[in-house]
C-alpha cells in the first residue's frame, strides 16, 4: 500500500487526516506541521504516525505521496520540492497562487512521471456528480444559465480574499459540469472588513457554448447558503447542499416561446410539470477524493482533478481578477 503523509494540520488538514486514516487504500504514515501545537493535535489523534516539524525531514522519509493542506501562498514551493524529491503530490485547492506557477508544477510532475492532483473536493460529491449526469444525459436540454451562491459568516482567510477561498469551489464545479473554460469573466466586490481583501464578491462568466453563470460569494452572510440553479431549455435543476433530504431537485417547469402565426401576435406558454428529487448516494466526498488520488498514482490514470484541471481553475481566478470592478476597501466598516 502506498505510504502517504500530510503536511499542514491547521483547520482543513485534520479532515484529510481522518479520511487518510479511515481509508483501506493507503497507509497513512506521517504528518508534518511547522506549528508544534497543530502537529501535536494530529499526533495525539493518530499515535502511530511519525511527526515532523520540518518539511525537509518529511521529504527525506519513506512517504511516497504527500498531501499538502497549507496556506495557498505555500502550495507552489512545497509541491515543487515534493515532486523534485520523487513524491506524488495532492495539493489543496487552488493549485498555486498564479497560473504560471501552477503550469510549472504540471510540467515538473510530467517530467518526473508523478501524479499531481488538485483537491477540488466538490467534484467528488454525490450531488455534484448527479447534476453532471443530468447535464450530460441531455435531460435538461440546452443549459441556458447557472447561478451559484456560497455565502456564510467568516472564516476570514489571512492570505487570500473570498474569491480565491470560496469561488474557487464554484469555478471548479462549473469546469467539471460544462467541460469548458469561460471566454469572458469579471468580478465585482468589496473589502468591507479587512484591508484590500474582498469579503463579498459577484462573478460573471460566459462560456463558449453560450452558457452564462453568476457566482455570489460572501464571508458576511449570517445565513449559510450553498445553492445552485442550472436552468435548461427542457428542465431546471436546483442543487441545495444545505438541504439534508433532497439536495438535488429537477423541475419540469419553464417557458416555451410559441412561433407567432399572425402579425402582432406574441405568446408564451408556461410549462408547470412535476418536480422530482433523484436518489443521491451518501458517500463522503473527501474519502472519494483521497481514494481517487491513490488509485491514480498506483495505476497512472489521469485524475479528474488533475494538475491541468487545477491550472484551468487558477486561470479563471486570474481572468476575473483582471476585470475587477468595485471599491477595493471601505474603511468605515473596519472594526475599530
Ligand atoms: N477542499 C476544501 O473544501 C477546503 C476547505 C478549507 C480549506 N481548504 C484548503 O486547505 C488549505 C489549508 O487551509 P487551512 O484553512 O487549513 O489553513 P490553516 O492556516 O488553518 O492551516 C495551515 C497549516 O499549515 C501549516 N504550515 C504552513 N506552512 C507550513 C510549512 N512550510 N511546513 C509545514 N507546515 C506548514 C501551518 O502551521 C498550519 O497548521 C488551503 O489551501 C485551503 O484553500 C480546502
Amino acid at each position: 500500500m502506498t505510504k502517504v503523509a500530510l503536511v499542514g494540520a491547521g483547520y482543513w488538514g485534520p479532515n484529510l487526516a481522518r479520511v487518510m486514516n479511515q481509508s483501506s487504500e493507503c497507509d497513512f504514515v506521517a504528518a508534518c506541521d511547522s506549528n508544534p501545537r497543530n502537529l501535536e493535535n494530529v499526533l495525539r489523534r493518530y499515535p502511530t504516525l511519525r511527526g515532523y516539524s520540518s518539511f525537509a525531514d518529511l521529504l527525506a522519509s519513506d512517504a511516497e505521496a504527500i498531501v499538502i493542506a497549507t496556506p495557498i501562498s505555500t502550495h507552489y514551493e512545497l509541491a515543487k520540492r515534493a515532486l523534485l524529491a520523487g513524491k506524488h503530490v495532492f495539493v489543496e485547492k487552488p493549485l498555486a497562487h498564479t497560473a504560471e506557477l501552477a503550469r510549472e508544477l504540471v510540467q515538473i510532475a510530467a517530467s518526473q512521471n508523478l501524479t499531481l492532483f488538485t483537491g477540488h473536493t466538490f467534484i467528488y460529491s454525490p450531488p455534484v456528480i448527479k447534476v453532471k449526469e443530468l447535464i450530460d444525459s441531455g435531460g435538461l436540454g440546452d443549459v441556458l444559465y447557472i447561478s451559484l451562491s456560497r455565502v456564510n459568516l467568516g472564516l476570514f482567510q489571512k492570505d487570500v480574499d473570498v474569491v480565491w477561498d470560496l469561488a474557487v469551489h464554484d469555478i471548479s464545479i462549473l469546469l467539471y459540469w460544462l467541460g469548458e473554460c469561460p471566454v469572458n469573466g469579471a468580478s465585482f466586490g468589496r473589502a468591507c472588513v479587512q484591508k484590500d481583501k474582498r469579503d463579498v464578491a459577484f462573478l460573471w462568466l460566459e462560456y463558449p457554448s453560450g452558457v452564462v453563470a453568476s457566482i455570489e460569494v460572501s464571508w458576511l452572510s449570517p445565513q449559510k447558503l450553498r445553492r445552485t440553479c442550472v436552468a435548461g431549455s427542457n428542465r431546471t435543476v436546483v442543487y441545495d447542499d444545505m438541504d439534508p433530504a433532497e439536495k438535488v431537485r429537477v423541475y419540469d417547469r419553464g417557458v416555451n416561446f410559441i412561433q407567432p402565426q399572425t402579425f402582432g401576435e406574441f405568446q408564451l406558454s408556461y410549462r408547470m410539470g412535476d418536480m422530482n428529487a433523484p436518489y443521491i448516494g451518501s458517500a463522503e466526498p473527501l474519502l472519494n477524493e483521497i481514494e481517487h488520488f491513490i488509485h491514480c498514482l498506483e495505476t497512472g490514470q489521469e485524475p479528474i482533478t488533475s494538475g491541468d484541471f487545477g491550472v484551468k481553475v487558477v486561470e479563471v481566478l486570474e481572468l476575473v481578477d483582471r476585470t475587477k470592478i468595485g471599491m477595493p476597501h471601505n474603511p468605515s466598516m473596519r472594526p475599530s
